[in-house]
């Protein structure tokens, strides 16, 4: 059943109030950068990637049902909503890892583009298993969910850190950055979903013994420390297996990157597995006049910012009613303690 917007409870009201709604942001994000280093024995790719997470998000609405059943359901009609939606996996593995009984409803709100390259499944997922760490009351912790959400999905560990982070590995050991990058963003949504494995399978025939690129490593130097111009050095290396993915989505993409670096962007690049191609503006201004050239060349474009780590978690932190954010949302330090489990 879906929730009436005058039932949602407010962020103010105990957490785990029975029969009430809650609300837990789930926010997109964009990789500033990737970098495919090889392929790994377990069949997946071994990644170094820049994560950043921006204000785009979708909306989980939470209660917890009275018959102990788990059920998702979702306003946008390509999102399965059974036992293959990877908000349900989420509840009903955190359900056997903590050995509860409880059940909840989850109401998904979507706005993120889906299979886009802009993370919004593995975002739900991660914002799923936050929220029903306080719903069910597990105390788990970003530490506690870190497995489960590894074993949901090679991004679903990014989105409980969030901010600006260095992904290695499969992109889920995440090292969260001390500078963070805080830039206007222009995503452009080619509105052509593409399989991310598929797109991961066509990058194979391309790997060829090579020196490893340190394109990341030097904008973290770099950039990080001032140097505003070390961000245009960053690429997507998934970007051209993409367009073999995708063949007619070509034009559109040239198209794209041209409008959005002739309107100022400092970093123009596909997201992720894509089709979401994005622009980072230093000025919202810019950002503005770019989304507008971008819209009379007839694509679907959508201004948004990027969110600090300490903007991503007290954005969760204000939903889950706390003034400031509770200990079980900080990040482990050393996050590293947690990758070997
Ligand atoms: O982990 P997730 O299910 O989101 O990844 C989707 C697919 O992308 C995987 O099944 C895999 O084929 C591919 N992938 C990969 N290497 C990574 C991440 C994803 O090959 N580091």
């Amino acid at each position: 059943m879906t929730p009436r917007a005058d039932a949602i409870r407010s962020p103010a009201r105990r957490w785990r109030d029975a029969g009430q709604w809650h609300s837990v942001p789930a926010f997109a994000k964009v990789n500033l950068g990737l970098e495919v280093l090889g392929l790994r024995q377990d069949g997946y790719h071994e990644l170094r990637t820049l994560f950043q997470t921006i204000a785009l998000c979708d909306e989980l609405l939470m209660k917890r049902s009275s018959d102990g059943s788990v059920r998702v359901s979702c306003d946008h009609p390509q999102v399965p909503t059974g036992a293959d939606n990877l908000v349900h996996r989420a509840a009903m593995e955190l359900r056997r890892f903590a050995g509860v009984e409880a059940g909840v409803e989850i109401d998904m709100r979507k706005a993120i583009p889906v299979a886009a390259g802009l993370g919004g499944g593995s975002s739900d997922a991660a914002a799923a298993l936050v929220g029903l760490d306080g719903l069910w009351g597990l105390h788990l912790g970003v530490a506690g969910l870190y497995p489960l959400a590894r074993r949901l999905g090679a991004d679903v560990p990014y989105f409980l850190v969030g901010g600006t982070a260095l992904g290695l590995g499969r992109g889920d050991e995440v090292y969260p950055l001390e500078r963070q990058v805080r830039a206007h963003i222009v995503l452009v949504d080619l509105e052509h979903p593409v399989s991310t494995a598929a797109v991961f399978e066509r990058i194979d025939a391309r790997l060829t013994a090579r020196e490893n690129s340190n394109r990341i490593f030097r904008f973290i130097l770099r950039d990080l420390a001032g140097d505003v111009s070390a961000m245009r050095h960053l690429a997507n290396d998934l970007e051209e297996a993409a367009l073999e993915e995708a063949p007619r989505l070509a034009g559109p993409m040239r198209r794209a990157r041209r409008l959005l670096s002739d309107g100022g962007a400092k970093l123009a690049s596909l997201s992720g597995s894509g089709a979401t191609y994005f622009g980072v503006f230093d000025r919202h201004e810019e950002a503005r006049r770019s989304a507008a050239s971008l819209r009379g060349a007839g694509f679907r474009a959508i201004v948004t910012k990027t969110l600090t780590r300490a903007q991503y978690r007290r954005a969760w932190a204000e939903r889950l009613g706390r003034k400031r954010v509770p200990a079980q949302l900080e990040v482990p330090s050393p996050w590293k303690s947690q990758t070997s489990k």
